[in-house]
């Protein structure tokens, strides 16, 4: 079965540098934060020219310590999507804050300005913008300069666009903080879970370095409340050293798969995300590629019995989530609720061979709806 993303590629093509990272960290004994977390620290934090790295467990963690270093307490209200599979909004309901939900555009499927704009004339605490599938939120500029006018402080959810820039800007570097989710199948993936946080504001920095671990300002002296074990183990950290250096080189390698899906992919019942491209910027670095139909679920079925599996990211929005959202019936989402419907994503990582990618194209255009 041909897969959406298959991580045992990378694990066939780095055998031997993953082996290295894993017994360099075995010798050392040093197995959760120290060298090898500072050492990947520094280097992500210089990738995107930031000040302050921290490394945490994973992108939930990542999303809900940066939060609470924006001042984040429970009660407060930020603006969050629907469509971004609930991460935002399951780190809110840690904290016990309140989603306030922004709608996005139909095709980039990203929030916009304006949805911006209506919740910050509703009094919203923070904003979190999510670049979704390897998308630079088109309107970012935008949406940073309002947010900055208004003195509402701006996460970027960065957990699915690595590497992704737009004018020149590194995904991550528009706002106050950010956050990266190093799950396998992400763009840049460790060989399990783990995250960080990027700033350029000290005191942001050290927060989510204290809460990262039990909210210690020394060792067990806890100086901020929030706080947790969300500590990055070596091993991860190692990896995604070794990895680092070929992030532009896979983002590179999921843009040609999606310009070869967005050129042959010929259907009248698809629409496809635009691929755009800028000469020294990556708008799009494919993270996920996501195609809309009216007739998802019969496409599905087609594309199954040619031996190629799908998903859909995501098929409940937040708000129809019904064991964290109790009281969101009167959220008015038109274009999030028909995407859950209507979205499709196809086959697309690094190492994808193309005769795998000639069998997608050659699958999808065989669909008689
Ligand atoms: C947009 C987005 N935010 C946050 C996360 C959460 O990351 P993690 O799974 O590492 O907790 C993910 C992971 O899938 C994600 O796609």
């Amino acid at each position: 079965m041909q897969l959406i993303n298959d991580v045992s590629v990378k694990l066939k093509r780095y055998e031997k540098e993953i082996c290295e990272c894993i017994n360099r960290v075995i010798q050392s004994g040093w197995l959760v934060l120290g060298p090898e977390v500072e050492r990947f620290e520094r280097s992500f934090a210089d990738y995107h020219s930031s000040k302050y790295c921290i490394g945490v467990a994973n992108g939930t963690d990542a999303l809900e310590l940066a939060l609470r270093a924006l001042g984040v307490e429970p009660g407060s209200k930020v603006a969050t999507v629907a469509n971004a599979g609930a991460y935002a909004t399951a780190a809110l309901s840690s904290i016990g804050a309140v989603p306030y939900f922004l709608e996005v555009e139909q095709s980039s499927q990203c929030v916009t300005l304006e949805s911006v704009k209506t919740a910050l004339d509703s009094g919203v605490d923070v904003v979190v913008i999510t670049h979704l599938f390897g998308r630079v939120v088109p309107e970012v500029t935008q949406i940073a300069a309002i947010c900055e006018q208004r003195n509402v402080p701006m996460l970027e959810d960065c957990a699915q666009a690595h590497g992704a820039s737009l004018s020149r800007k590194l995904a991550g570097s528009f706002g106050n903080i950010a956050s990266f989710s190093f799950y396998p199948t992400k763009n840049l993936g460790a060989l399990g879970d783990g995250g960080a946080v990027i700033t350029n504001n000290r005191a942001y920095a050290d927060a989510v370095t204290q809460l990262r671990q039990y909210g210690w300002v020394n060792k067990y002296e806890i100086g901020l409340p929030g706080g947790r074990n969300s500590r990055l183990d070596a091993i991860q950290a190692a990896l995604l050293s070794e990895f680092l250096p070929n992030l532009n080189i896979w983002n590179d390698e999921r843009l040609s798969i999606a310009l070869r899906y967005e050129a042959e992919i010929i259907h009248p019942l698809i629409s496809k995300p635009i691929v755009s491209q800028e000469k020294h910027s990556k708008p799009y670095v494919a993270h996920l590629y996501v195609i809309q139909t009216s007739l998802r679920d019969e496409l599905s079925a087609h594309l199954k019995e040619h031996g190629i599996l799908t998903d859909v990211h995501y098929p409940i929005p937040d708000h129809k989530q019904e064991v964290i959202m109790t009281s969101m019936n009167n959220v008015n989402l038109p274009v999030t609720e028909l995407l859950a419907e209507t979205i499709l994503t196809l086959p697309c990582y690094p190492g994808m061979s193309e005769s795998q990618v000639n069998h997608v194209i050659e699958s999808v255009n065989s669909w008689k709806a």
